[in-house]
Order: structure tokens, then C-alpha cells, then sequence
């Protein structure tokens, strides 16, 4: 893929990040007090900072797992077919999960991802991602927690990759192509 030349224009700062997470864990609390052992799941690897944050202001008890599940590669637009790439370490039947997402966009990652998950039989299984773009979902995917909607614009940052570039960023920038007004 040619890169074309662009900038990055922060559109969640790293503070209105952390705040949310504080309040969205006030909520996963409610959810899940008396769990025995939450299983945290992180889709990688757009979601390996949020993760991060997210279970260090949890104060419940947590095993962390990963699966990776990838449909764009190095392309910008979803391929429509989820392929599992790395799955669970770990058993969650009968288990309470929370899948933790960086972003639901067309929600084809989401809805396939659910789904495997729920014909392991866990017991409560709810979802969390830190952007939700609603404009552009083509499936009946949503999340139960939702950091911050946003509008169909091109976002980076906080794990989130453009060509496996800028994951690193603190905050959530937007993409502005140089090439266009
Ligand atoms: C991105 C992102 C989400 C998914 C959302 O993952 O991290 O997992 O796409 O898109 P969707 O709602 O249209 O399915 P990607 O496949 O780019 O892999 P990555 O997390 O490794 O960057």
C-alpha cells in the first residue's frame, strides 16, 4: 500500500480517555460484584493499551486472555471475513467473560467474535469498546459499553493502528490526508 502523507489531529486526549474508563469500571462493577473470577478477553491487537488501562482500574478479581481476530491486515477497509488468528489460552464455560474491543466499526469482528465465544457456553458474557462509529456498522452488533461514539472519521492512537503505525500515540488522534482540502 503507498502511504500518502499525513497528520494527526488529537481528537480524545489521554485525560478524557482515563475518565471515561473510571466511569465505564463503576458500571462493570455493578455488573459483575461477586464474580468469581472475571475473564478479561482483549482483541488483539487494536485493544492491548485500552485492556491495560481498563483492568488496572478494576478492582475485581480478573484472569486476562487475548485472541486475535483480524479483518483489515494492512488495508483500510474491513474484508468482511473475520479469521481468527490466535485463540484463548483459557477455558470460559461457565465463566463470566468481558470481551474488550478498541473500536466497533462495520462490527463484522464483533458479532463473529461473540459468537464463537457464546458456543463455549460461558456464563455472562458482555462486551466493551472504547469507539464506536454507529454510521458505519453493518451488522446488528453494540457493544454494552461504550466509551466514546464518534463519526466515520479515520482514527489512530491508544492502539489503534494506521499500516501498523502509530499504536503508540497516548491519545486518540484523527487522520488528515495532506492530499486533501
Ligand atoms: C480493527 C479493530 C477492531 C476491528 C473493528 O482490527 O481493532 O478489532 O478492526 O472493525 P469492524 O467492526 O469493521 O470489524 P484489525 O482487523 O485492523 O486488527 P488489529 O486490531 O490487529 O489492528
Amino acid at each position: 500500500m503507498t502511504k500518502r502523507p499525513y497528520v494527526i489531529d488529537e481528537m480524545i486526549s489521554a485525560k478524557a480517555i482515563a475518565a471515561r474508563i473510571e466511569e465505564l469500571c463503576h458500571e462493570i462493577h455493578a455488573e459483575f460484584r461477586g464474580t468469581d473470577k472475571l475473564v478479561v478477553v482483549g482483541l488483539l491487537r487494536g485493544s492491548f493499551v485500552f485492556i491495560a488501562d481498563l483492568v488496572r482500574e478494576l478492582d475485581l478479581p480478573v484472569e486476562v486472555d487475548f485472541l486475535e481476530a483480524s479483518s483489515y491486515g494492512d488495508a483500510m477497509e474491513s474484508s468482511r471475513e473475520v479469521r481468527i488468528l490466535k485463540d484463548l489460552r483459557g477455558q470460559i464455560e461457565g465463566r463470566d467473560v468481558l470481551v474488550v474491543e478498541d473500536i466497533v466499526d462495520t462490527g463484522h469482528t464483533l458479532k463473529h467474535v461473540v459468537g464463537l465465544l457464546k458456543a463455549r457456553k460461558p456464563g455472562r458474557l458482555r462486551t466493551i469498546a472504547l469507539l464506536d462509529k454507529p454510521s458505519r456498522r453493518e451488522t446488528d452488533v453494540k457493544a454494552d459499553w461504550i466509551g466514546f461514539s464518534i463519526p466515520d472519521e479515520f482514527v489512530v492512537g491508544y492502539g489503534i493502528d494506521y499500516a501498523q503505525r502509530n499504536r503508540n500515540l497516548p491519545f486518540i488522534g484523527k487522520v488528515r490526508f495532506e492530499d486533501e482540502s
